[in-house]
């Protein structure tokens, strides 16, 4: 088998850092190198150390760029690419004048198949390498997102939205058929692959009870997938939620009664959490997604990351494009930077880049295959150039470290400042012309 060597400054990270001088959470090594056989990195260290190990490999040289996993994001909408930068006042709005009608687009295959396929170009791009996806009520919605991420060879999670009322009369399906499609979708893409199952209800307000029990059921089925849905981004949407089942406590014991906790249940946005909420997420082992720039746009709220973990919860960040303004994670968590400094929190970088690699691997249990250099990793791996631009490459003049040079790239980075992106150890942003 063939190696490829890959030398430039490395960054991984082994921990959660506990403040902006924890050196023990990270591997930086200066001149580095990253060896690649196949889909999987063999080797990782010194350039000299790794080199040595080999008699013949396939040199490319990246320094003096970063070198570091790729990055994931665990909450996106692959079917609302054209919704980005819709103006609304909030997010029902939002929803009833432009999501709802983008998706109803998704009928027609063919769309389905270009909208994928210029969604996964997006990400390339933005040095996303995972992420997990919603997809429209209509199956082959799934499919022609799962078509396109086999095609990359991308370890991609993603499922059909199951939805019901409160919708426009063609986003329908039942309970019935919501669970029928999905348990087919599921034997026919979960473990195919790199590709995983997201069992996804889309909230409370646009499932009947019947629907939320058949996402019990799928989950209860297939406790090796993920669930994915919303929870408490809006004062409205929590309003009327609580209308629409006045029966249960709080939002989120809706979603518990209807057995859809669990380590691997996503729930994105959870800003205005009750106390009691939060003990649950925490009980539960749940993950809080928070989606900084869609928070933002919408107005929703702020997300108060030091509240939510003292209370124990486990934390991602994501984009959720189309209510998102970014599919860039490092756009993302520079609005999640600000987000946090209107609590008076002040994240630190390394936090950030931990957040967005392995950080987001361990929220989806996936820390084994992606979000490290780790030998025995995947090769998806992000190259990141700290000077793309005339701005960041004035600035870069003054940096004395690498925290100051990560918060270069998170405040004005962006897909510019991503090289290269790796795929399971091919190229994919730009043709390997070495
Ligand atoms: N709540 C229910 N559906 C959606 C959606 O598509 N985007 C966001 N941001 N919130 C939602
Ligand atoms: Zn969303």
């Amino acid at each position: 088998m063939n190696i490829k060597i890959l030398r430039g400054r490395i960054l991984s990270f082994k921990t959660e850092p506990q403040g902006i001088d924890d050196k023990d959470s990270y591997l930086y090594i200066e001149d580095g190198a990253i060896a690649i056989e196949g889909e999987k990195i063999v080797a990782l260290g010194s350039f000299n150390k790794v080199r040595s190990k080999y008699k013949q490999y396939k040199l490319i040289d990246h320094r003096p760029h970063l070198l570091m996993a790729g990055f994931i994001d665990p909450h996106i909408h692959y079917v609302q690419t054209q919704v980005v930068a819709s103006y609304a006042p909030n997010l029902l709005k939002w929803l009833y004048n432009y999501t709802f009608v983008e998706e109803q687009k998704f009928i027609n295959f063919t769309h389905a198949e270009q909208i994928a396929a210029k969604f996964f170009t997006e990400l390339i791009n933005n040095g996303t390498t995972t992420a997990c996806t919603f997809c429209s009520v209509h199956p082959h919605s799934v499919e022609a997102f799962f078509k396109e991420s086999e095609k990359h060879n991308m370890a991609m999670i993603g499922g059909k939205v199951l939805m019901n009322r409160n919708c426009p009369d063609k986003l329908r399906d039942n309970p019935q058929l919501s669970y029928d499609e999905s348990k087919r979708l599921i034997k026919k893409w979960h473990n195919r692959g790199r590709q995983k199952y997201a069992i996804t209800p889309r909230f409370a307000i646009t499932s009947t009870p019947e629907q939320l029990e058949a996402a019990g059921a799928l989950l209860a089925e297939n406790p090796d997938c993920y669930l994915q849905t919303h929870l408490s981004e809006n004062k409205d949407e929590i309003a009327l939620t609580k209308q629409l089942y006045p029966v249960h406590k709080d939002y989120l014991s809706i979603y518990e009664f209807y057995g859809l906790l669990g380590e691997k249940s996503l729930f994105a946005h959870s800003i205005h959490l009750s106390e009691s909420e939060k003990d649950l997420m925490a009980q539960s082992n749940s993950v809080a997604i928070s989606c900084p720039t869609s928070n933002l746009f919408l107005g929703s709220g702020l997300f108060n990351m030091q509240q939510m973990k003292k209370a124990g919860i486990r934390i991602g960040v994501a984009t959720d494009i189309g209510g998102g303004t970014s599919y860039s994670m490092l756009q993302t968590m520079g609005d999640f930077y600000k987000v946090q400094q209107m609590n008076n929190y002040h994240l630190n970088p390394l936090s950030s880049f931990y957040m967005m690699t392995l950080g987001n691997a361990l929220i989806l249990s996936m820390e084994e295959e992606i979000g490290t250099l780790e030998v025995g990793s995947y090769a998806d791996i992000i190259v990141l150039n700290s000077r793309a631009t005339s701005a960041m490459e004035l600035r870069a003049k003054t940096i004395n470290n690498l925290s100051e040079e990560l918060f270069l790239l998170q405040t004005l980075g962006d897909d510019r400042s991503i090289v290269q992106t790796y795929i399971a150890g091919k190229a994919a942003k730009y043709a390997d012309k070495s």
